[in-house]
This record gives C-alpha cells, sequence and structure tokens, in this order.
C-alpha cells in the first residue's frame, strides 16, 4: 500500500472511502475545495489504483484573536479490511507534517466521537493528541465530541 499526496482525479474515491466507513459525509465541491486551497495537505492510502484510505485536511480559516495559525484533520479513514496495518498514522504523520512545514501550523485539531474507541487509540496513544474541550452534541445523532489537538512546534 502506497501514501502519496492525494490529486484532484482521486476525490471521487476518497469520498466513497468516507461513504462506506463513516456517517459524517460531505459535497465533492467540498473535497474539491481542500484540494484547490490546501493542495499539500490530504493524501491517499493507494493499492493497485485503489483508494483505501485517506485524510482529508486543512488549515483553519477563522482564526480568534490571539490563536496560532493550525491545521485541521477534517476527516481520516481506513477501508475496514486494510486497518491495523500502520496507515492511518503514516496519513497523519504526513498531512502534519506538511501543516507545520508549509503553513507553519503550530498544531492540529480535530473532532472525534467520545466512543470511537479506534480512532481515540490512534490520536490519543499513537500520536499524543490530547483532548482540549468537549462539545456537547456535536454530532448529528447528538453524540458529544472531544476536540483534541496535538502541537507542532517541533516540526517547525
Ligand atoms: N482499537 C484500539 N486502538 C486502535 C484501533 C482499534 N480498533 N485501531 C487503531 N488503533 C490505535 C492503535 O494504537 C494503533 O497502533 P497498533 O496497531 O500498533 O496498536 C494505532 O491506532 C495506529 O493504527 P493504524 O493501523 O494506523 O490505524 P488504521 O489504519 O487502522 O485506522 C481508523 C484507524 C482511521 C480510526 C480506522 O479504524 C477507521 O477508518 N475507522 C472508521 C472511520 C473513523 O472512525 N475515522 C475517524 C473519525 S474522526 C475524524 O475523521 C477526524
Amino acid at each position: 500500500v502506497n501514501i502519496r499526496l492525494a490529486r484532484v482525479e482521486d476525490l471521487m474515491g476518497m469520498q466513497a472511502c468516507n461513504l462506506q466507513n463513516l456517517p459524517e459525509n460531505y459535497t465533492l465541491k467540498y473535497y474539491l475545495y481542500h484540494a484547490l486551497t490546501w493542495p499539500q495537505l490530504s493524501y491517499v492510502a493507494e493499492e493497485d489504483g485503489k483508494i483505501v484510505g485517506y485524510i482529508l485536511a486543512k488549515m483553519e480559516e477563522d482564526v480568534a484573536d490571539g490563536d496560532e495559525p493550525h491545521g485541521h484533520v477534517t476527516s481520516i479513514s481506513v477501508l475496514r479490511s486494510y486497518r491495523r496495518l500502520g496507515l492511518a498514522k503514516r496519513l497523519m504523520i504526513q498531512s502534519q507534517e506538511a501543516m507545520a512545514t508549509v503553513y507553519k501550523a503550530a498544531y492540529v485539531s480535530l473532532h472525534v466521537r467520545k466512543s470511537n474507541r479506534a480512532a481515540l487509540g490512534l490520536y490519543r496513544d499513537t500520536l499524543g493528541f490530547t483532548v482540549k474541550d468537549i462539545e456537547k452534541g456535536y454530532y448529528a445523532d447528538g453524540e458529544d465530541a472531544y476536540a483534541m489537538r496535538l502541537s507542532l512546534k517541533h516540526l517547525a
């Protein structure tokens, strides 16, 4: 399995992967917006031309007064039969590296369901994210989100 930068022609494969893996879905236009605005931040995991995982990422656009520029992971997922191979970890690290070097991001943020054990394992235990806040009823079905972040200052 190869990890590489996402290209415009990958966006439909990324969207298909997202639809299989997550209830949070996005229009193709929103994928395209990411690819055109932050072309260095989104990556795919590909095997024999098929997209088996992706990270869709951006820089935060409305940075509050006093806050530093930071990246945000809009969505990441890996197809079921490709999980526990380290692909999500590799996708996260590639994107984080680009956030820091290309856009001078001080940190990366994301939201995750409180019940998402696999993703929490990845973010907290493998990558070192911490919980910054709990956003009550963040998801459409009413579940709370952990707002998590990870400093990227060591990559600057
Ligand atoms: N249970 C516990 N810990 C886990 C699990 C799990 N099921 N899966 C991964 N981890 C942790 C482990 O620490 C793992 O390291 P190890 O395998 O050496 O023990 C580490 O994360 C790295 O795992 P990867 O193999 O890199 O993760 P994978 O490629 O399997 O992808 C992901 C993880 C993306 C969470 C996958 O399970 C998935 O696609 N789930 C459905 C979609 C999803 O929940 N996406 C995240 C939503 S939040 C958001 O998008 C911002």
